[in-house]
This record gives structure tokens, C-alpha cells and sequence, in this order.
């Protein structure tokens, strides 16, 4: 019999419930015993954890956060914080971990790994910026909410012929603003991907005033400018795996918009909305599967691999492929998106 422990890190996300539910009731099937280890490494480090039985999360499919709390705890730059977790494995008695995680937590996840640690990823993100999965959970999710908020914006736009600054999350990869925006019949999709000109915006929508027309432009928190270094409006603290915190593109642009052509413009950041609430069912099933199948690599004792999602098929990549890069927007679909510019 197996002991595993399960536990969510980085940024929260819809589906994450749905995923250690999923890995309890596995579990269970295969007379394994599941441990939640709580806030992320944190839980690992301080040896946190609770015990998981079927009836304590059958419920949860349908929930939003995660019932094991997370953190943005980074424990390779922890004092001792790769060996404490080696030697807490043995201490909580757990034969392996599962991380449920992103590009930070999957990386810390990946260096463990090359230490000896049993341990198998499930990679989740609302931005969808994960190598070696086609997609994340989470992010269907979040697209559904940006584009019914856009949905509603436009609505105010038109009515009012403003321009309406839509900003969404979206750190290194516009997957989120690129969706939602062509799904919402945005105007203008600014993504990080490819950095915009302050003025060639102000004259698009120009443009668009003489003809009459309201502008909606949807732009990634992580979007930047040419010929301007680094991210824009950024709050310059950093959290332990070294990102700034973001936010405030949205409401840059609507000033700078509004100085250069004189339209009425107003900013929505839709920021922390597209991270909680109830996962769509596309995020169930994705979660479900992903949860499933984590345990079965941990039965065949497939360690330092990942769930993922290639077409219709979930498969297991290495780790360390999976955090070598960040996967960013084709230009297929950015040119498909460019179609509606104008
Ligand atoms: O990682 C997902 C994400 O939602 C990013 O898009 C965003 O920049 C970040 O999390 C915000 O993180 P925090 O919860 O630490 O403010």
C-alpha cells in the first residue's frame, strides 16, 4: 500500500478541487492512502498535512480554490529547503508527492526531482503558459469569465461611443487575452508576445472615432511597449520565485489613449475574478483526468513526470521538459485575431 501526498502551489485556480478529488478517489480504488499537505511547499517544509479520505472531497468537484490553501513558498531558496523536504518525505512516512502546479511550482517540483524526490506534477495555470501540455485546467475557466465581462463592456462602449480598456491576467503569454478577446469581438488584443506602439493604438482608434466607431481593446497585464524596457505599471516587490507583481496596463493605456486622442476612455481590470468560482465542465473533466492519471504514474512508479494533454490523449512528458519554456501564443492564431482589427 502506498502513501501519496498531494499538494497545490502557486497561483489558485478553477478545477484544482476537482483534481484532488479525483486523486483521493484513484487512490482509494488502488487501496493507497492520500495525505494533503497544506499551502504548497510551505506544508512540505513545515510537514503540514491532513488526512484525505473520498467522502471529504466527493463533494468538491464543482468548487473553486483548493481546500489544501496554497503558497508562492519557493523551497530551493530555502536555507536546507530541498533536504528537509527529502527527509520530511520519510518523517509524514509518504512514498510520493504529487505537486499540483505551474511553471514555479512544477520547476522547484522538476530540481526536487534530481534529488531523489518521488514526485509527479499536474500542471495547472489560468494563463495556460505550460510546455508540453496542450492545455492547463484553469483556463477554460477563466476565458468563459473574461469574455462575458467583455460581452458586457461592449454593450457600454457602443452605447456610450468610449473606449473601453479591458485588462486581463496573462504574465508571459497572451492565451487568456487572445481568447476571450476574439471570443468577446474585441477591437484590439494587446499581448505580451508581441509589444504594441503607444501611437500606433491612439491612431487606430482615431480612426475608428471618424467612422463613428466605439473601441473595446482587451491587453494582457504582462503586455509591454516598444521601445520602452520592461513591464509597464508594475508594483516592483517580487515574490520568492522572483516575478513582479502586475497590474495597472489597463488603466496606463485608457490614460495615455485618452491624452493622445481625446476619447472617452475608461479601464476594467478583470484581474482575481478570472481565478476563483466554480470550474466550467471542460476544467471538470481535464482536472479529472489529469488527477486520474497522476496516480496511475505514481502506481507504475513513473517519477519526475507530468500529466498532460496532448489532443484528445492525456500522456506523460518529463518534468523538466515541461518547465524548459514557456509556451506562448502562435502566430496563427494571432494573425487569425489580427483579422478583426480595424
Ligand atoms: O499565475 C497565474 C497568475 O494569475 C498570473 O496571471 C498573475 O500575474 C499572477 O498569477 C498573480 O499572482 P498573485 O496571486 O501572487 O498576485
Amino acid at each position: 500500500m502506498l502513501r501519496i501526498g498531494v499538494l497545490t502551489g502557486g497561483g489558485d485556480c478553477p478545477g484544482l478541487n476537482a483534481v484532488i478529488r479525483a486523486i483521493v478517489k484513484r487512490s482509494e480504488k488502488y487501496g493507497f492512502e492520500v495525505v494533503g499537505v497544506k499551502h504548497g511547499w510551505a506544508g512540505m517544509l513545515e510537514r503540514e498535512a491532513v488526512p484525505l479520505r473520498y467522502d471529504d472531497v466527493a463533494d468538491l468537484l464543482k468548487t473553486g480554490g483548493t481546500i489544501l490553501k496554497t503558497s508562492r513558498t519557493n523551497p530551493m531558496k530555502r536555507a536546507g529547503g530541498p533536504e528537509t523536504i527529502l527527509e520530511n518525505m520519510k518523517k509524514m512516512g509518504l512514498d510520493a508527492l504529487i505537486a499540483i502546479g505551474g511553471e514555479d511550482t512544477l520547476g522547484a517540483a522538476n530540481q526536487l526531482a534530481k534529488r531523489g524526490l518521488k514526485v509527479v506534477g499536474v500542471p495547472k495555470t489560468i494563463d495556460n503558459d505550460l510546455s508540453a501540455t496542450d492545455v492547463t485546467f484553469g483556463f477554460d475557466t477563466a476565458v468563459n469569465i473574461a469574455t462575458e465581462a467583455i460581452d458586457r463592456i461592449v454593450d457600454t462602449a457602443r452605447s456610450h461611443d468610449r473606449v473601453m480598456v479591458v485588462e486581463v491576467m496573462g504574465r508571459h503569454a497572451g492565451w487568456i487575452t487572445i481568447y476571450a478577446g476574439m471570443a468577446g469581438g474585441a477591437d484590439l488584443i494587446l499581448i505580451p508576445e508581441e509589444p504594441f506602439d503607444i501611437e500606433e493604438v491612439a491612431d487606430f482608434v482615431k480612426r475608428r472615432m471618424a467612422e463613428g466607431k466605439a473601441t473595446v481593446v482587451v491587453v494582457a497585464e504582462g503586455a509591454t511597449m516598444k521601445n520602452v524596457k520592461g513591464l509597464i505599471a508594475q508594483d516592483k516587490r517580487l515574490d520568492e520565485f522572483g516575478h513582479v507583481r502586475l497590474g495597472g496596463i489597463g488603466q496606463f493605456l485608457a490614460e495615455e489613449i485618452e491624452k493622445r486622442t481625446g476619447a472617452q476612455t475608461r479601464a476594467t481590470v478583470l484581474g482575481y475574478i478570472l481565478r476563483g468560482g466554480s470550474p466550467s465542465t471542460y476544467d471538470r473533466v481535464l482536472a479529472t483526468r489529469f488527477g486520474v492519471s497522476a496516480v496511475d504514474l505514481v502506481k507504475d512508479g513513473k517519477f519526475g513526470m507530468m500529466v498532460s494533454l496532448r489532443g484528445t490523449k492525456i500522456v506523460p512528458v518529463e518534468l523538466e521538459k515541461a518547465v524548459a519554456e514557456i509556451k506562448t501564443v502562435d502566430s496563427e492564431l494571432l494573425d487569425a485575431a489580427k483579422t478583426f482589427f480595424g
